[in-house]
């Protein structure tokens, strides 16, 4: 972010800070209960995140040629890879033999060995080796070629479809490889992100989806920093309940009292949208202390933490130590969700201790959400699913919760019927 843009972000936070007011949405809104506990609407919330371009991971979780690493999104296991050329590829990390995921974890690896009867694949998914071979007169295996070999299979098979343009242009590697493999997903490395598509058939288009502010989650630099790990936590709690805890801080003197309101203020955010996504600015306390101080000495990443919601599930926590990542996915039914939460820091974690301090701090921040959030809002889906109470009351000063709720909806209103298909079938 512009050092310009920094300091009017600060400058509006100081002036909420000194006030101690909040930036305001015109009005209250109320939402009702049944949208954290219907199971109709749990499945369209399903749907929705589907569809979605979906942020998986930092771009330096894949460090360079022949890197792999495997998530979990939506239940599913993914296999994303750096190939030979530095693109992202990803696959449904499904064997084609009798579903096995072919990889764990992650790490250095060109090619992926089954782990159950060894069928092997490279990373770009084709399958190069069956062991029994005669057990599968169907499978097409791709020639154990050398790279430069398949490069020139490649590029006659180009030449061959030039001359038939349309369609089989777009199939020219599948055409000339004729081999099986995993099935591939749409995947893209953007703005320090690793990003994929859920469903092969969708195109991804993920500078669309960011609109402006892809720029700006480019330039903090998170998705470049060393990565620290996930940490996962599955809750009994609507994914929804799971997004709105990092969509206010109205909540901090009271639920962080112990922990993020000894250094941050409460109930005092500068909120910006953009579209479907918000920024919140979360002041420090610090912050009043830059009265005494001219503006062309301020160093803005000291006073404040910012909070991004990427429509529909992703949130990303920026500060000048961390970039922190939480990928909040639906569950099998409306009260249960997983939450993956990553961290990336700028720090240089070949020294031991500098490694141990980040983990420290990536520890503490993980127990904070899982033991004062998360354990907190099971209380408040036990009682929405009691229907003691029909709806849920939004404050003006919570509008980073109304942002995300009127985006949910707006979603689910313009593209439910599609969604519905395209998850029906
Ligand atoms: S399931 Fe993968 S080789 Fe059998
Ligand atoms: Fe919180």
């Amino acid at each position: 972010m512009e050092r310009d843009q920094l300091i009017d972000l600060t400058r509006r936070a100081l002036k909420l800070a000194r006030d101690k007011t909040t930036d305001l949405a015109p009005a209250e809104r109320r939402v009702d209960a049944q949208a954290y506990t219907s199971a109709e609407r749990h499945d369209q919330d399903r749907a929705m995140v589907m569809a979605s371009p979906q942020l998986v991971g930092y771009a330096s979780e894949l460090p360079g040629p022949g890197a792999y690493c495997t998530k979990t999104v939506m239940g599913r296991s993914i296999l994303l890879t750096r190939t030979a050329d530095g693109s992202v590829k990803a696959f449904n990390n499904v064997c084609l033999h009798r579903q096995s995921q072919v990889a764990t974890g992650c790490g250095s690896a060109k090619r992926f060995t089954c782990p159950y009867h060894a069928w092997t694949y490279d990373n770009t998914g084709r399958l190069v080796g069956v062991p029994g071979r005669e057990g599968f007169p169907s499978a097409a295996i791709a020639s154990a070629a050398k790279p430069g070999a398949a490069g020139r299979r490649q590029s006659s098979a180009a030449i061959a479809s030039a001359a038939k343009p349309g369609a089989a242009g777009r199939r020219q590697s599948s055409a000339a490889i004729k081999a099986d493999g995993l099935t591939e997903l749409p995947a893209a490395e953007f703005a320090g992100f690793l990003w994929i598509a859920m469903d092969p058939g969708t195109p991804l288009d993920v500078a669309a989806h960011l609109g402006p502010l892809a720029d700006e989650l480019d330039s903090w630099g998170i998705g470049r920093w060393s990565p620290l790990g996930e940490k996962v936590l599955d809750c009994p709690i609507n994914w929804k309940l799971a997004v709105d805890t990092f969509s206010e801080n109205y909540h901090f003197a009271t639920v962080h009292q112990q922990t993020f309101a000894t250094i941050a203020r409460s109930n005092c955010t500068v909120f910006d949208a953009f579209g479907p996504h918000h920024r919140l600015i979360f002041p420090l306390n610090t912050i009043l202390g830059l009265d005494e101080v001219p503006e062309e000495q301020w160093d803005p990443f000291q006073n404040m933490v910012v909070i991004y919601a990427l429509f529909p599930n992703i949130v990303l926590s920026v500060t000048i130590a961390n970039g922190e990542l939480f990928r909040i996915y639906p569950g099998d039914r409306p009260g249960r969700s997983s939450t993956v939460h990553q961290n990336s820091t700028p720090l240089d974690l070949s020294d031991e201790s500098v490694a141990a301090g980040a983990q420290a701090v990536f520890e503490y921040a993980h127990a904070t959400v899982r033991d004062e959030d998360y354990r907190l809002v099971e209380g408040l889906q036990t009682n929405l699913e009691s229907g003691a109470r029909d709806h849920l009351l939004f404050g003006r000063n919570e509008p980073g919760l109304q942002h995300r709720h009127n985006a949910w909806a707006q979603a689910l209103a313009r593209d439910w019927p599609s969604i519905g298909r395209q998850h029906r079938h």
